[in-house]
């Protein structure tokens, strides 16, 4: 196996008198995907925020390839190769495709003072940037990134990450509110830069999009990493019910059953305002 890239060592996070993660121990390691499971709350976004220099570990070390590093700002992580994708891209609706991928970084022409943002370079490079993850209906760098589909957003933003030299991608519930299709493509990009050796943590709720990319699994459960494992060691029912808190699906449904049949077959009433 190579050395991680980024690992957490013993680390916890505390929110004044909130112990939020305890004692995470994780590695990540180039060209894998490692899915982060867990329930609402769990404590999932956090270790994100850790990662993506949001907030700073209470007790505990980051390092990056062997080496402890801290974080001061997201731009600090963002320096290290940690790219952070949001649910819905994190780019600017009103901005052109071209605009959006270079925000901050414009390639430009001419000299000095005289210097001008290249549009034309610009589009250039972001259209074949994406193209080249297969998402071949995005061909004019002049359009809106507003006119997007939420699966192109999250691909443009992917493809930005990789394009500036990411070695570590992060995307927190990518999949979530995307159809099927829709998700289906983003997952595509996820085995895309993993073929290409990045480091990927992928945070989803669900588990079929996880078997689907995942090499690496740690499900977290109140604030704990309670399971570590990975591809072809758990069934998907194991890893739903490790999600579920520990509880067995198989469990809940008697619960409801016996609800149900309790209750002469309907659902539980709602009880209405007077
Ligand atoms: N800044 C904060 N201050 C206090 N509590 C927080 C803060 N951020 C997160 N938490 C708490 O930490 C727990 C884990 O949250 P989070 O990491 O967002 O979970 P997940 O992403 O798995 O749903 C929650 O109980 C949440 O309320
Ligand atoms: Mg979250």
């Amino acid at each position: 196996m190579t050395a991680p890239i980024l690992s957490l060592k013993n680390v916890n996070k505390s929110f004044g008198p909130i112990d939020v993660l305890h004692d995470i121990n994780l590695d990540l390691r180039a060209g894998e995907v490692l899915c982060l499971l867990g329930d609402n709350g769990a404590g999932k976004s956090t270790v994100i925020r850790l990662l993506s220099g949001v907030h700073k570990p209470t007790t505990g070390e980051i390092l990056m390839d062997g080496k402890p590093v801290s974080f001061a700002n997201p731009r600090e992580a963002s320096d290290h190769g940690i790219a952070t994708v949001h649910q819905f891209g994190g780019t600017f609706p009103l901005m052109s495709i071209g605009r959006s991928f270079f925000v901050g970084l414009e390639p430009t022409k001419g000299w000095g003072p005289f210097k001008i943002y290249d549009r034309r370079r610009a589009n250039e490079i972001a259209v074949k940037a994406v193209q080249s993850f297969g998402i071949t209906r995005i061909d004019d760098g002049d359009r809106l990134v507003g006119g997007l589909s939420g699966g192109e957003r999250q691909s443009l933003a992917i493809a930005r990450a990789v394009h500036f030299g990411a070695r570590v991608l992060i995307l927190d519930e990518p999949t979530a509110a995307l159809g099927v299709k829709q998700a289906a493509h983003v997952l595509r990009i996820v085995n895309e830069a993993k073929r290409r050796g990045l480091a990927v943590i992928f945070i989803t709720h669900q588990v079929m999009h996880a078997m689907a990319v995942g090499d690496h699994f740690a499900v977290l459960i109140r604030g704990a990493i309670a399971a570590d494992f990975h591809k072809g060691e758990k069934t998907r029912e194991e890893i739903t019910d490790l999600m579920a808190g520990g509880e067995t699906m198989a469990t809940l449904e008697a619960e409801i059953e016996g609800y149900m049949q309790a209750h002469d077959g309907h659902p539980p009433q709602v009880a209405s305002p007077a």
